[in-house]
């Protein structure tokens, strides 16, 4: 039964149904934070019971709704309906956009977070795959990164032994997860990837907050570099002198 659950100060997070994702079953999840002037932001929000719904709007009006990644962009349209005063923001659109009929954006989430939450969040648009350009955030107050969908965990469901293998496969089973082998295969720029993860990495938090798996209370940098290890620069190459 989807709920919000506090995970943070001022951060909450609800699990929603299942959806179907090229052909397998993913978990869902929606954060949501009220920001320093008191309105709500919703990053990737799931279909809600009524009860949860009405708890949401009574921590604050709801006034930015986002989907961090291309997969997440079709969810924005039903909160759309529900609050359609609210901005909506969404990734750099790329042939993976996943989206619902036409819905007016207020822009792309990009590098700097807008004036509407620069206070609350530092963010990125994690950069070098042309198919997937997910936005990152650092909620300064709880010193939480949020991510959707760049690290998974998956954890080992019993008798789902195809969904099992694909996923250690994959290389994002619990209980370390990562970042997922075909998503890592279409990084073409790596470069650009890296000063992304360099951007990443100098926020200095300790929670994590991922739409897939099991989030993060403390402790989260060291397991967000492990994720990332495929990408740390080669070493140089080293010659002899003759
Ligand atoms: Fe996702």
């Amino acid at each position: 039964m989807p709920d919000l659950q506090a995970f943070a100060e001022n951060l909450w997070i609800v699990d929603g149904p299942p959806v179907r994702d090229m052909g397998v079953m993913f978990t869902t999840r929606t954060s949501l934070v009220k920001l320093s002037d008191g309105s709500l932001w919703v990053n990737s929000p799931v279909s809600v019971p009524f009860d949860t719904l009405k708890r949401i709007t009574q921590l604050g009006p709801v006034r930015y709704l986002l989907a961090a990644t291309p997969r997440h962009v079709w969810r924005l349209a039903a909160w759309h309906t529900l609050f359609p005063e609210a901005q909506l923001w969404a990734p750099r659109p790329t042939p993976f956009t996943l989206k619902k009929g036409h819905l007016p954006f207020t822009g792309i989430l990009g590098d700097t977070p807008p004036q509407a939450w620069k206070d609350d969040f530092d963010q990125l648009a994690f950069k070098g795959n042309p198919f997937i350009e997910e936005a990152l955030f650092f909620h300064k107050p709880s010193r939480t990164v949020i991510l959707d969908d760049l690290i998974q965990i998956h954890p080992r469901v019993e008798g789902k032994h195809f969904r099992n293998a694909l996923f250690k496969l994959e290389g994002v089973a619990s209980p370390y997860g990562g970042v997922g082998l075909d998503i890592r295969l279409s990084f073409t720029n790596r470069d650009l990837a890296r000063q992304s993860l360099e951007k990443l990495l100098s926020w200095d938090f300790d929670k994590l907050v991922i739409a897939h798996g099991p989030c993060i209370e403390n402790c989260a940098k060291p397991f967000v570099e492990r994720a990332f290890l495929w990408l740390a620069r080669p070493a140089s190459a080293h010659h002899s002198p003759r």
